[in-house]
């Protein structure tokens, strides 16, 4: 057994329906393909119908779930409604809602214009927020519960130069999620968050890394456990997380990161650059044999 492998035992997620924003591509699919696999049926949504559609075909002839692919802007409260309502009208209750749609880019802040800057903290936070306050008041007026898991990042408390919209947004995501977390337990909704550190997507690595930059900053660089992520992991933190097994968990965020950001956080973690032999030779100064 090994992180590359689903974790949970099968029928985790049996009866559960669940909404996943941005579930066509990248780590949105990763982790509605572990969903459908433990039980769950989806609906996956984005901007984008003909992806949304084929990835939709392809999960269900994998899996015998129901995938609905339904268009939706997070960032239009009157689409994020409709969408909702289509939801509810395909499966009667969602039972769960994984907030995973964001925008991105890299770029020196003071070269954004205020439409970029909105752009991706409309995406992000407000997307996320309307998204969230439309399931929580339908669960609320029909008395029924409700699990919410928002995907973050760990520069959602470090703040990051060069991604400050995102990073903006990221931090308003968890204090979202942290905020709701205690106001509507007592609705019987919980809300947690993931903060991943890398793991490989074509949205994430053609936006952040474009060009020749992925070699330049190969990320793996920074992780103390010296890779990136493998979609399955965090999938199966995502099915703990959004399943039952985790009702006693409740607005906290977990990070997945194989230790990236404490490396940055960490004093003298560049230490680790000093070779063997320059240790050797401190300790030999000091009057200690090698
Ligand atoms: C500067 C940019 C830009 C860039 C767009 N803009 N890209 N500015 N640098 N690279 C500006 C545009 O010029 C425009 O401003 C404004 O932003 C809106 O751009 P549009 O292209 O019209 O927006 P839209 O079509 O809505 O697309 C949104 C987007 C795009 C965010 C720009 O990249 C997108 O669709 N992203 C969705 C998927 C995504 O980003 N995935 C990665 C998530 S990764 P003006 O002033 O010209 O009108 C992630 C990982 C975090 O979050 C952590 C990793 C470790
Ligand atoms: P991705 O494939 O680009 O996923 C982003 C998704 O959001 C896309 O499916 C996109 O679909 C959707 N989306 C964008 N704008 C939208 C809008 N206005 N309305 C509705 N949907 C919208 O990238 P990813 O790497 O899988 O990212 C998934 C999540 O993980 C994001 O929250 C990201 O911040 C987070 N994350 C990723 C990493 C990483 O290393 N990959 C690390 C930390 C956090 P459409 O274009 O069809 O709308």
């Amino acid at each position: 057994m090994n992180y590359t492998e689903g974790m949970l035992r099968e029928g985790s997620l049996k009866g559960k329906n669940i909404l996943i924003t941005g579930g066509g591509t990248g780590l949105g699919r990763a982790m509605g393909e572990y969903f459908l696999e433990l039980g769950a049926n989806l609906v996956i949504t984005s901007r984008k119908l003909e992806v949304l559609e084929l990835t939709a075909k392809e999960m269900m002839a994998k899996s015998g779930g129901k995938v609905v692919p339904l268009v939706c802007d997070v960032r239009e409260i009157a689409q994020v409604e409709a969408m909702w309502a289509q939801c509810i009208a395909a499966f009667g209750q969602i039972h769960g809602v994984l907030n995973n749609a964001a925008g991105n880019f890299i770029s020196p802040t003071e070269r954004l214009s205020s439409n970029a800057f909105n752009t991706v903290l409309d995406i992000v936070l407000k997307g996320t927020s309307q998204v969230t306050l439309t399931a929580g008041k339908h669960w609320i007026a029909e008395k029924q519960l409700g699990v919410f898991l928002n995907i973050v990042t760990t520069y959602a408390w470090t703040g990051s130069g060069y991604v400050v919209p995102s990073a903006a947004a990221k931090a308003g995501v968890l204090a979202l999620t942290r905020s709701l977390a205690v106001e509507w337990a007592k609705y019987g909704i919980r809300s947690n968050a993931i903060a991943p550190g890398p793991f490989p997507t074509e949205g994430a690595w053609s936006r952040l890394l474009p060009g020749d930059l992925v070699k330049k900053f190969d990320p793996a660089k920074k992780v103390p456990v010296g890779r990136v992520g493998v979609h399955q992991e965090l999938a199966n933190l995502a099915a703990y997380l959004i399943s039952d097994f985790s009702a006693y968990v409740n607005g906290d965020v977990i990070t997945i990161d194989g230790g990236e950001w404490l490396k940055g956080a960490g004093e003298f973690n560049n230490l680790e650059m000093i070779p063997q032999e320059m240790w050797d030779m401190m300790e030999a100064s000091r009057g200690k044999k090698p």
